[in-house]
């Protein structure tokens, strides 16, 4: 069966723009509340298969999206690597011991070893499959990683930082041993993307949400040959699956024409001007993207930003997303307000 949103990544015409959001199984959701309070907590949600794939169907019910997202987390990837995790409240994701020498990085488990332990998110992904082929209504399902630069700053830094300074510092002074996490993480994404496609996903994205802490004549070396490296893996391997990058941030990597790259759909953040991207991209790649987030505390500004987006990208190459993460507070109906209107604008 056709499916919308892999239509669209392939370029196929489709009756109307597919949408979805960054993060859209989340807390602005008093349902994904009610099963994570069963859960207990986060991390016990992501690895629980039958209520981790529950969360996932959620926004397509609630919300009305195009493609659902595998519900996960990415760090659930150093965690198998053999980093202990937790998610504290209020402060998010804590490493117990983060990685500082050589001898740290060798002590993690690698490649397909490492990979062969996210069982979980596989079995998430298998329960999926079954329940969107049984429901018969054309969406689709995306797996994810996270970009290894996105996932060695939480490595390094032991969590989430402002500032970067202990894994930019290794950039400047031990640019190898930040090469060899970078590689290590990089050989069990690779495998980890091919299990999850393996188990039934329709798509993969990988995210780089940190990539503007890069700057911008250093990005190539630190982060998007990585990215490049596991997207064209995959692309060799399962050419029929699309491939996602969304590398936040990188406007003045882009404007100098520096994308390059064997992958389908470019993610495009909400700090980049879409007319940019299309100018800079739009015939190579589709575009993905780019409401800023925010725009969903209000239904005006969001239809005016949904229709400036579609004036530009004219339904061509396009998919609906916000430029990140949807925030917790965001009242559901307005969410359900930016899907509607993204489907309405679009209309063929
Ligand atoms: O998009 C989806 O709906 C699928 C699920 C998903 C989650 N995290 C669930 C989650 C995805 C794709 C992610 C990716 C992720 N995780 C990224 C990259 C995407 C982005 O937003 O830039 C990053 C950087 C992380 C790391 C992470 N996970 C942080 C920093 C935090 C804490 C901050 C926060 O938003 O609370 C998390 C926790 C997390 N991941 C939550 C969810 C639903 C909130 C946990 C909760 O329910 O309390």
């Amino acid at each position: 069966m056709s499916k919308i949103f892999v239509d669209a990544c392939l370029r196929k015409p489709t009756p109307y723009t597919p949408v979805w959001m960054m993060r859209q199984a989340g807390r602005y959701l008093p349902e994904y509340m009610a099963v994570r309070a069963k859960a207990g907590n986060f991390l016990n949600l992501c690895h629980n298969p039958e209520l981790a794939a529950e969360v996932t169907i959620q926004p397509l019910d609630l919300v009305g999206v195009d493609a659902a997202i595998l519900f996960s987390d990415i760090l659930v990837v150093p965690n198998e690597m053999g980093m202990k995790l937790e998610f504290l409240k209020g402060e998010g994701p804590v490493f117990e011991k983060p990685v500082v020498t050589e001898a740290d990085v060798d002590a993690l488990l690698g490649g397909e070893e490492a990979a062969n332990k996210l069982t979980y998110v596989y079995e998430t992904i298998k329960i999926l499959r079954k329940q969107l082929d049984v429901r018969g209504d054309e969406k689709a399902l995306i797996g994810f990683t996270g970009a290894p630069w996105t996932l060695a700053t939480y490595m390094i830094e032991g969590q989430g930082t402002k500032t970067y300074n202990i894994c930019k510092k290794m950039m400047y002074s031990n640019p190898a041993l930040l090469h060899k996490i970078l590689k290590k993480v990089t050989e069990v994404v690779k495998f980890y993307m091919e299990k999850q496609i393996q188990s039934g996903v329709d798509v993969v994205q990988i995210f780089d949400s940190w990539a503007a802490a890069i700057e911008p004549s250093k990005y190539d070396e630190f982060s998007w040959k990585y990215m490049v490296e596991i997207a064209e893996y995959l692309k060799a391997k399962y050419p029929h699956i699309p491939v996602i990058m969304f590398p936040k941030g990188i406007s003045a990597f882009i404007e100098r024409g520096l994308v390059y790259g064997n992958f389908d759909v470019f993610g495009v953040d909400w700090g980049t001007p879409m007319a940019m991207a299309k100018e800079k991209l739009g015939d190579k790649y589709v575009l993905q993207g780019n409401m800023e987030p925010c725009r969903l505390y209000d239904k005006t500004a969001t239809t005016q930003c949904v229709e400036g987006i579609q004036n530009i990208m004219k339904g061509e190459g396009h998919i609906f997303n916000l430029g990140h993460g949807i925030l917790p507070d965001v009242p559901v109906e307005n969410a359900i307000h930016f899907v509607k209107e993204c489907q309405r604008v679009s209309k063929k």
